[in-house]
């Protein structure tokens, strides 16, 4: 009605209205079903990168699934509005998988942070699509290849956090584009090329983080465009050139840490700390930077951290009074003070620095004395090192103050006195430093009260008188240096028996008298043992029972009696059949041995009485030699050596070097035991790839986990057996390292050669997880060689090893591959030596609980049985029957009663085509086994090879007969060896 009344233009109106209404009502029609359509694609996009994750350990996705929107999926946030994803964060659950590109689909995505996870392969170009995003934190992965020039579209990225991965090539040119960036997260990647001239541009940065990668070329001026940096960490590249006059602009400045880079030198400006009046902390360690100390220092009084060590700074130190905040003070490896009296005055100043924990002043040019303020200092402090100046005068009582240090390192100086007896209140010393000085007197009972004392180093002083009763509290000393002394009396290896001193132990070149007492016995983890120079002589000791255990023992590497008034038969066994592992020089009353040693011949024994004597002398010598046995040979021989290097190039053995020579060696090899480095958990620790840049050589690591129960026991293990044996399948242990780490905690690895082919364990289970390596698959011929590797590994340990070896824990992750495709048998941490007599170990071993793995490991011990060879032969037989059916014995089939042996065993002989892998059977075989596998009658000849018939079925007939299940049926290795080389011949000749 009111339409009709209406005039020609009203109705016009009118109309557009319904129109302009109509399409509003399209258009939210429209909007309704492109926002369902946004919540299905981020739906989808989640689904995706879910399917993408492989390995949930906390099962912290269980909450993804269809029954919850998936807005209440944990990690995920959401827009109230749209209730589109807004954020994803999974941070460190373990979790394993690729970063799915479906991600790029999550439009609204603004915070994406995956760090601390397992992640690998490629960060997906697909990111870029997220013009939204802001803060992208994917640090602590394995992610491998580069930074997607595409995420450079992301303009509104605040964070972008890709440190710790395994990134390669350069920042892309492009970055300059994300131009609000605030941080710049890159560090321990392997990223090369120079950093883009487009990212001094990013005036909005706060962190700059790009250490430990290759980047190289010089800093510019034009980083003093970036106006409120804070943080600027370059480590651990090959930057060289000056540093830039404008960086010393940046008054927002906190941290400057360009240390290790080598090639940084110049001068620092005088007004340096006046112009960064925020800086916390100087970090150059390990460049060419000269000149003096800044003398504006004095009133960097937020200064915590000043580390110029390893450069080549000159001068005096400035007075340090008002750093209140000073906890770190490394001035080591310069070329500071004048070697004038007042050199160490300004310790003086340090009196306020109440936080201070390390001072570190070794080898420089100080000289004067030891002030008495070096007794006013913080009582925080856990590092004193000022070895190797020249320094003269006394130890002031007083250091015994200093109850928290960790290390005192006071050697190669010119200081006089005695040792304080104060020292014996160090309670937490692990390191106790003090050779090549002037000290004489006794060494104070007190130190006996050291209890974590790990090193002792006191050569080429003027020490004198007996040693006392001191070493009963030690129990976790490892080296041991008195040689040079003027020391008399008994070696005290009585009391010297009580500690486990398994390292190096050096009395050389002192006066000490006596006999080898049988307490020598008790050292028998000894490594290097150095007894030369002295006055000892041949006494036998009447007890010869003690050295029955000996038996455990490996052969020792090193041991020097020369020079003494020794007695007796050499003997030809152990270490002495080695003439460079032994010196005997200068006893002019030895006789026999090995003719390289060139003595005297032995007169014939006469009598009974005589015979006795040799007899015993004998053993003693062969207990001497089996007790000092080198646990750790290479390492200590090595560290020796250093020492004694030292001693003659007289730079001093500091904090800073021991950790070089062992921890900080270990730690820049692995990048900072990163885990992009993480290839494997051994039994109790972490297996980490590394370089070790001295040696140029691509190493794998073990670090033990020592807060695990057992993990000692375990490294002692496999040192002892990788000491004891060497063959060509037993993975080759090159160096072991027993030190501190930066926390000052016990620390412990043993470095392998590295096997490039991963392990066995990667080879017959390739999973998603290894799809990033070419296709993996073993043929028989393979299968068949590494089995033969492993069986040598075995009969050699179980036969031929000095002492037998059970070997407790083969499985295929314990196999690696070399190059050659060559099998190591490794992972030696539950292995046991045991005793000849009846091939089991003693009652002591075998208690220990850990009795290798579930499935691998034999039935009987399960029931508290002893360990023993036969326990291995199971192993072994499940491992062929693994390699064969490529089933592994944990299976979720194999339970009640069933198992891989009696699986294997029911469709043997006749039935074996059902159960071999598939990737064993010739191919048109497999299409046939696969489509229609119970089509076949059981007497179609199914192999179409008869060598490879013959072959395979011998293998099963191994597999079966080692995994039986009653231990004394089984076979044992020297017969396997020997049918697996005849199935290894035949097969060959057939081929
Ligand atoms: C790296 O992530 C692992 C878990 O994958 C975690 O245990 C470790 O503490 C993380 N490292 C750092 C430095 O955050
Ligand atoms: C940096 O910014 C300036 C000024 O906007 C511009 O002229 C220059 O080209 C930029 N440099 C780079 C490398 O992007």
């Amino acid at each position: 009605m009111a339409f009709a009344s209406m005039s020609h233009p009203y109705w016009c109106i009118h109309l557009q209205a319904i129109l302009i209404f109509c399409i509003t009502l399209l258009w939210l029609q429209y909007t309704r079903v492109a926002s369902a359509s946004g919540n299905d694609t981020d739906y989808l996009a989640l689904l995706k990168f879910q399917e993408s994750i492989s390995s949930d350990p906390y099962h912290v996705m269980s909450s993804w699934n269809a029954s919850n929107h998936f807005c209440n999926w944990h990690g995920i946030t959401c827009s109230h509005k749209h209730q589109r994803v807004t954020g994803l964060k999974l941070r460190g659950y373990g979790l394993r998988g690729v970063v799915s590109p479906h991600l790029g689909n999550l439009s609204f995505l603004r915070n994406l942070n995956l760090d601390n996870n397992s992640f690998y392969g490629e960060i997906p170009a697909e990111l870029g699509r997220l013009f939204r995003l802001q803060n992208l934190t994917v640090r602590n992965n394995t992610l491998k290849g580069d930074i997607p020039i595409n995420l450079t579209r992301c303009t509104e990225m605040r964070q972008l956090v890709l440190s710790s991965n395994s990134l390669t090539g350069k920042i892309p040119l492009e970055i300059g584009s994300l131009n609000k960036l605030e941080r710049l997260s890159l560090f321990t990647n392997k990223l090369t090329g120079q950093i883009p001239a487009s990212v001094w541009n990013l005036t909005s940065l706060l962190f700059l983080t790009v250490g430990f990668n290759n980047f190289e070329g010089s800093i510019p001026e034009e980083i003093g465009h970036l106006k409120n940096l804070s943080f600027l960490s370059i480590d651990g590249n090959k930057f060289f050139g000056e540093l830039p006059s404008s960086l010393y602009n940046l008054s927002s400045l906190t941290v400057i840490s360009v240390a290790s880079n080598q090639l940084i030198h110049g001068t620092l400006p005088n007004n340096l700390f006046s112009n960064l009046p925020n800086l916390q902390v100087l970090n150059l360690d390990g460049n060419q930077i000269s000149g003096s100390i800044p003398t504006s220092i004095t009133n960097a009084s937020f200064l915590q951290t000043f580390d110029i060590s390893d450069n080549y700074f000159v001068g005096k130190i400035p007075s340090l009074e008002k750093l209140k905040h000073l906890q770190w003070l490394n001035l080591a490896g310069n070329i500071l003070g004048n070697n004038f009296n007042n050199d160490l005055d300004f310790i003086k100043s340090l009196k306020n620095c109440s936080e201070l924990e390390v001072l570190g002043l070794a080898n420089n040019n100080f000289g004067g004395v030891l002030p008495d303020s070096i007794a006013n200092l913080s009582t925080q402090l856990v590092q004193l090192a000022i070895g190797g100046n020249n320094i003269y005068g006394t130890i002031p009582a007083t250091l015994g103050k200093y109850t928290n240090l960790i290390a005192l390192a006071l050697g190669f100086n010119r200081l006089t006195g005695t040792i304080p007896a104060s020292f014996g209140k160090l309670q937490k010393i692990q390191l106790l430093e003090l050779g090549e000085n002037q000290f004489s007197g006794e060494i104070p009972i007190s130190l006996g009260n050291l209890s974590q004392l790990v090193e002792l180093s006191i050569p080429k002083n003027n020490l004198e008188g007996k040693i006392p009763p001191i070493f009963g509290n030690w129990k976790y000393l490892l080296f041991l240096y008195l040689s040079v002394n003027n020391f008399t009396g008994d070696i005290p290896f009585q009391d010297l028996s009580v500690s486990p001193l398994s390292k190096l132990l050096n009395l050389s070149h002192n006066s000490f008298n006596g006999s080898l007492p049988v307490e020598v016995g008790a050292l028998k983890n000894l490594g290097t043992m150095d007894i030369s120079e002295n006055y000892l002589f041949g006494e036998i000791p009447e007890t010869i029972g003690e050295c029955i255990s000996l038996q455990n023992i490996s052969v020792l590497e090193y041991l020097n009696i020369s020079f003494n008034m020794l007695d007796g038969e050499v003997p030809t066994e152990g270490v002495f059949r080695n003439a460079s592992a032994i010196s005997v020089v200068g006893n002019n009353k030895l006789c026999g041995g090995i003719s390289e040693l060139h003595l005297k011949p032995c007169p014939i024994k006469l009598n009974q009485q005589s015979k006795h004597r040799h007899l015993k002398f004998s053993v003693i010598i062969i207990c001497v030699a089996v007790c000092v046995s080198l646990l750790l040979s290479s390492i200590l021989v090595i560290h020796w050596r250093r020492k004694e290097n030292k001693t003659s190039s007289s730079t001093a053995p500091t904090i800073d070097q021991l950790s070089k020579v062992s921890y900080q060696n270990l730690h820049s090899a692995t990048e900072g035991f990163s885990t992009i480095n993480l290839i494997g958990y051994g039994s109790f620790g972490s297996v980490y790839k590394g370089r070790l840049e001295s040696e140029d050589k691509i190493v794998a690591v073990k670090v033990l986990n020592l807060q695990k129960k057992g993990a000692h026991k375990s490294f002692i293990s496999e040192c002892n057996a990788l000491k004891n044996c060497r063959h060509r399948n037993l993975v080759k242990v090159l160096t072991c390292c027993s030190s501190i780490d930066y926390k000052g905690q016990e620390f412990k690895a043993l470095v392998f050669e590295y096997m490039s082919n991963g392990s066995l364990e990667e080879w017959l289970h390739m999973d998603a997880e290894s799809l990033d390596h070419q296709p993996r698959t073993l043929g028989l011929d393979r299968r068949l060689n590494i089995l033969y590797d492993v069986a040598s590994a075995l009969h050699y340990l179980h036969y031929e090893c000095e002492q037998p070896v059970v070997h407790c824990d083969l499985k295929p992750s314990n196999i690696l591959l070399d190059d050659d495709m060559v099998a190591y048998v490794s992972d030696f941490g539950l292995s046991r030596l045991i005793s000849t007599f009846n091939g089991t170990s003693n009652k002591q071993n075998s208690t220990t609980g850990i009795k290798g793995t579930i499935g691998y490991a034999p039935p009987e011990y399960g029931i508290g049985s002893e360990i023993s060879t036969q326990g291995d032969v199971y192993s072994f037989g499940i491992l062929v029957l693994e390699m064969l059916t490529g089933r592994r014995p944990t299976e979720e089939m194999f339970k009640d009663g069933l198992n891989l042996h009696s699986y294997v065993k029911a469709a043997y002989p006749n039935n074996l085509w059902k159960i071999v892998d598939s990737v064993l059977l010739p191919m048109q075989v497999q299409e046939k086994t696969k489509s229609a596998m119970e089509e076949i009658s059981i007497e179609e000849p199914i192999l179409k090879h008869p060598n490879e018939e013959k072959a395979i079925h011998s293998l099963f007939g191994i597999g079966i007969a080692c995994s039986v299940e009653s231990p004394k049926e089984r076979l044992n290795m020297m017969d396997v060896t020997r049918e697996l080389n005849r199935i290894r011949n035949a097969f060959r000749s057939c081929e």
